[in-house]
């Protein structure tokens, strides 16, 4: 590296942590392979800093790259170009840390667990005593407001009340460390859960 560039890299990260940024965006580009081998472009020099406590909405055209954006932050995909950093540490470190959780566009909820089941299901991998994720489980569910039908299966519920048992799946691991929450789900649904308890 010269060491113009590395000048601007301490500077930068001097920024960063001066202004409490914690997604960092910087010339990110994303390049995917179609089925004949060609390139698909989905992102390109993308630049975005968000910081703590702010609440981000990605908005725009069916195709123009919102869940790979968000893929990147959650290092379910690597840029082809450019540097995603969360909180300072690369997207792996922090997944590997779980200190963030995902509600996907779909729930994608086990049909066999029950409600409850299924918002302990991160605590039971991360080998929680089941006394302590079924109280985190239940504080999560009312949070919701889903308490009363912690013991239905998934299958009983409506779409939207489906997409609240993700979303209290989604940060019943770290909820008291208040990480960031990636939110892929249409907008009803988290207006529904926000009007019950998320105020
Ligand atoms: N794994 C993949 N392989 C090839 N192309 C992909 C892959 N994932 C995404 N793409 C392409 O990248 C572009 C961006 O896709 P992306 O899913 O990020 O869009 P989006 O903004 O989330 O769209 P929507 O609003 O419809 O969910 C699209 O052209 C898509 O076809
Ligand atoms: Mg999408």
């Amino acid at each position: 590296m010269k060491e113009t560039t590395v000048k601007q890299a301490i500077e930068r990260e001097r920024e960063v942590e001066e202004q409490g940024i914690q997604i960092q965006i910087e010339n990110v580009s994303m390049t995917f392979k179609d089925n004949d081998g060609n390139d698909v472009q989905a992102l390109k020099n993308i630049n975005l800093n968000v910081k703590k406590g702010e609440f981000v909405s990605l908005v725009g055209p069916s195709g123009c790259g919102k869940t790979t954006l968000l893929r990147l932050i959650a290092d379910l995909l690597e840029p082809s170009d450019g540097i995603v950093k969360v909180a300072g540490m690369t997207p792996r470190e922090v997944r590997l840390q779980q200190k963030f959780g995902i509600v996907f566009q779909k729930p994608v909820l086990f049909d066999w667990r029950t409600v409850k089941k299924n918002v302990e299901m991160p605590l039971e991998i991360m080998k929680w005593r089941p006394e302590e994720r079924s109280a985190r489980a239940e504080k999560m569910l009312e949070m919701v407001g889903l308490t009363e039908f912690e013991n239905h299966y998934p299958g009983q519920l409506s779409g939207g009340m489906q997409q609240r048992v993700g979303i209290a799946r989604a940060p019943a691991a770290w909820w008291s460390t208040a990480a960031p929450i990636w939110r892929k789900c249409p907008p009803h649904c988290w207006r529904s859960a926000t009007k019950t308890s998320f105020r």
